[in-house]
């Protein structure tokens, strides 16, 4: 079962990259006191990820913003340095590339999907979702394609 408006970010541990390597970074830094659009893909550099959903943000970021949002967080069950390649190919220097690299992130927001049938085991479902002071207050989920889940659909959200 997948968390639901109201639930809370569980408290976790991931990574992004700093100046000289990935960092730690908490879900109470990220979310703690601000108002944030994470969106979550099940792979960088997949196809619709990097044709599509993130390029999206990367057009909408500054749009997403102005509606109040402090920050936008891209996730995918990948390493931090994969995550910051891919934000530096997409030139997404607006946007957090959280790496979810053991996927815990993913998997307690019951939101974890097999994978393996691409050779890519256990990674993220696709949403976006709209977190207030680490509370739930949107979420969107897609089970096939990008439309729920896409920046256009979030910014009409806000
Ligand atoms: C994609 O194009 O976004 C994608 C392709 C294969 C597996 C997962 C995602």
């Amino acid at each position: 079962m997948s968390v639901q408006v109201g639930d809370r970010i569980p408290s976790l541990t991931l990574q992004v990259m700093g100046v000289s390597g990935p960092e730690a970074v908490t879900t109470e830094s990220l979310f703690g006191g601000k108002r944030v659009v994470m969106f979550a893909v099940p792979g960088a550099f997949t196809p619709g990820c990097s044709k599509t959903h993130l390029p999206g943000f990367v057009v909408q970021a500054d749009a997403i913003k102005a509606k109040g949002v402090d920050s936008i967080i891209c996730t995918s069950v990948n390493d931090a340095f994969v995550m910051a390649a891919w934000g530096r190919d997409q030139n997404a220097q607006g946007i957090i590339m959280l790496a979810d690299g053991n996927g815990e992130l993913a998997t307690s927001l019951g939101l974890s999907k097999d994978a393996s049938a691409f050779f890519m085991g256990t990674r993220s479902k696709r949403y976006a979702m709209i977190v207030n002071d680490g509370v739930i207050e949107r979420l969107n989920v897609d089970e096939k394609g990008i439309d729920l889940s896409s920046a256009e659909t979030t910014l009409s959200a806000l």
